[in-house]
């Protein structure tokens, strides 16, 4: 156990596990985009590793792109109020876009998000989650391919933070609840 370790209260995927769904991710994006150079879309910050994972398990040529939202909320519930902090660099009209997430929760910040990729005419838009959580009141929004569902409790790692830490964490685990506690 080192440093970063600490506060995490049991581990959910162990990296060989998200290898293997990176994989078979990168797969599935690579027969979706067959003869044609997508851009993938990752939304900082939490989607990095798994889109830098992504990238490379994929055959095809790829462009990537970013764009950085914050929604407003505390820090482990999502308000679907979104704000665009960074917007794209490239011009998306008549490309096929892939949007990386890293965890879709409520489902707000992904809505939001397509609505406004739709808006600028993309040929088409795929959408990859590396998890989604079991929520039975979230909103029902395009996801083409999910890693994992996991159970409606706040997760740490692979990209994910908590008050800014644990992203360097190279599993998913569950956040004790005396961490949580511990910065608040
Ligand atoms: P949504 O709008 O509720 O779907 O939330 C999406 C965003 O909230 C994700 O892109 C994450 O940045 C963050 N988020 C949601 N659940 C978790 C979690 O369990 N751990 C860390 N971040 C989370």
């Amino acid at each position: 156990m080192t440093r970063k370790d600490e506060g995490i209260g049991r581990i959910l995927i162990e990296e060989a596990e998200i290898r293997e769904a990176v994989r078979e991710i990168a797969a599935f994006l690579d027969a979706e985009t067959t003869g044609r150079t997508p851009l993938l879309v990752g939304v900082l910050t939490g989607a990095v590793t798994f889109m830098s994972d992504l990238m490379r398990a994929m055959e095809n040529h790829v462009e990537i792109d970013f764009m950085a939202v914050s929604s407003y909320g505390d820090d482990t519930t999502s308000s679907g109020v979104v704000r665009i902090l960074k917007d794209l660099n490239k011009d998306i009209a008549g490309r096929h876009v892939v949007v990386v997430e890293d965890i879709v929760d409520s489902g707000l910040t992904l809505q939001y998000l397509l609505d406004h990729l739709a808006r600028r005419e993309p040929a088409r838009i795929t959408v990859v989650a590396l998890l989604r959580k079991n929520k039975p009141d979230a909103v029902d929004v395009q996801v083409d391919r999910t890693g994992f569902d996991i159970p409606d409790e706040f997760v740490v790692g692979y990209g994910l933070d908590y008050a800014g830490r644990y992203r360097n964490v190279p599993y998913i685990g569950v956040l004790d609840p005396s961490a949580i506690r511990e910065w608040v």
